[in-house]
């Protein structure tokens, strides 16, 4: 494995995303980063662990991905989860609930987790509501999306991802014809499935939940970006704001609107032949599509960085490497949750 170094992280951090990460990388930062990323992939080696990285996750945390492990979105990640053999732990950097994904369809496996990392979708559920919904529609299926915590996925009968909503609920309602459906918890996102599948808005029962990083990449923060540059084409994220204004516009003009996970943007950017994209989604992201694709421009709708998925730090994922058998950096999680949860993620694989 090629040894990091602290003028390598310099020049690619300042020259591909200074504006993203104003004042972050200074030279003697970079030294350190090198120097910890050099032991953390020493650690991930030598104790054989597969390394998951989200693509929101700080650009030097993704290098390390890139080098011993993966980097991508919450369902590819799963997939690397479930498909990677030979390893009896997962480090996963990111939030709590991708952690307890991987846990969940491992449950055999040691996860670690460097920080407990929330999600706005994942506090905007409350359990007592969902109960009370099954007990008002005893035939209800529960559709929920990954961003959600153990718990919710235990008393859900499916889980979606960005990539897949709208196959998940097309294959409730082919299958559970006539049976309520609960989509939760973002509300954005069901107005995609809502769209995507040629529904009314009474056909799904929606939680009230949004993103507090997407809700703001609204009509008026797009269309502004797309103002300033004119020639690029628009990846956006389902957890938008902007959904609901977008899809009735589209309607009206008799346009197809996409919208795309994180890791569907990069292809969706190299197979266009546009040079440059405004990219609505959190900004950690274009940080990697300028990775993978040097030759073309990107640029965010909102620099604002997601709190949560910033929570994990290079610093952080050395110390819990270093500690793997402290519980305080484990995912431990009840048979009960693990099972129900399981049974939800499993339905949600096996039609994908
Ligand atoms: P992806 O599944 O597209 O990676 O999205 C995860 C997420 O948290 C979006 O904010
Ligand atoms: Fe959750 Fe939004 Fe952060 Fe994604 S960007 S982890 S949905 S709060």
């Amino acid at each position: 494995m090629t040894e990091f170094t602290g003028d390598y992280f310099y020049k690619t951090f300042t020259e591909r995303s200074s504006d993203l990460y104003p004042d972050r990388y200074t030279k003697e930062y970079c030294d350190a980063l090198a120097e910890m990323a050099n032991r953390a992939a020493k650690l991930i080696t030598e104790k054989n662990i597969l390394l998951l990285v989200h693509n929101y996750q700080y650009p030097e945390i993704q290098e390390l991905g890139f080098a011993v492990g993966y980097v991508g979105d919450s369902y590819g990640l799963s997939l690397k989860a479930r498909d990677e053999k030979g390893y009896s732990t997962i480090a996963f950097s990111s939030v709590e609930f991708m952690a307890e994904t991987a846990k969940i369809i491992n449950p055999e496996k040691k996860v670690l987790v460097p920080t407990r990392a929330s999600c706005s979708l994942v506090e905007s559920v409350i359990l007592i509501k969902i109960l009370k919904w099954k007990e008002k529609n005893p035939t209800g299926k529960v559709v929920s999306y990954i961003n959600t915590d153990a718990k919710t996925k235990a008393l859900s009968d499916f889980i979606c991802t960005s990539r897949n909503a709208s196959k998940v609920v097309a294959h409730v309602r082919t299958n559970f014809p006539g049976d309520p459906i609960l989509f939760l918890p973002d509300k954005y996102l069901a107005n995609v499935v809502i769209s995507e599948l040629g529904l009314k808005f009474g056909d799904l029962d929606i939680w009230d939940g949004s993103c507090y990083i997407h809700k703001e990449l609204n009509e008026e923060t797009i269309d502004k970006a797309l103002f300033d540059h004119p020639n690029a084409e628009l990846l956006r994220h389902p957890e938008c704001g902007c959904t609901q204004e977008c899809i009735i516009t589209a309607l009206r003009q008799g346009i197809k609107i996409e919208f795309v996970s994180t890791e569907r943007m990069i292809t969706k950017a190299r197979e266009s032949a546009s040079q440059e994209f405004v990219v609505a989604t959190e900004p950690g992201m274009v940080d990697r599509l300028r990775r993978e694709l040097p030759n073309k421009r990107f640029y965010p709708v909102s620099k604002k960085m997601c709190k949560h998925m910033k929570q994990c730090t290079l610093e952080g994922l050395l110390e819990c490497l270093e500690h793997d058998d402290d519980p305080k950096y484990q995912i431990i999680l009840s048979k009960e949750i693990l099972d129900g949860a399981k049974v939800a993620i499993d339905n949600m694989m096996s039609i994908i």
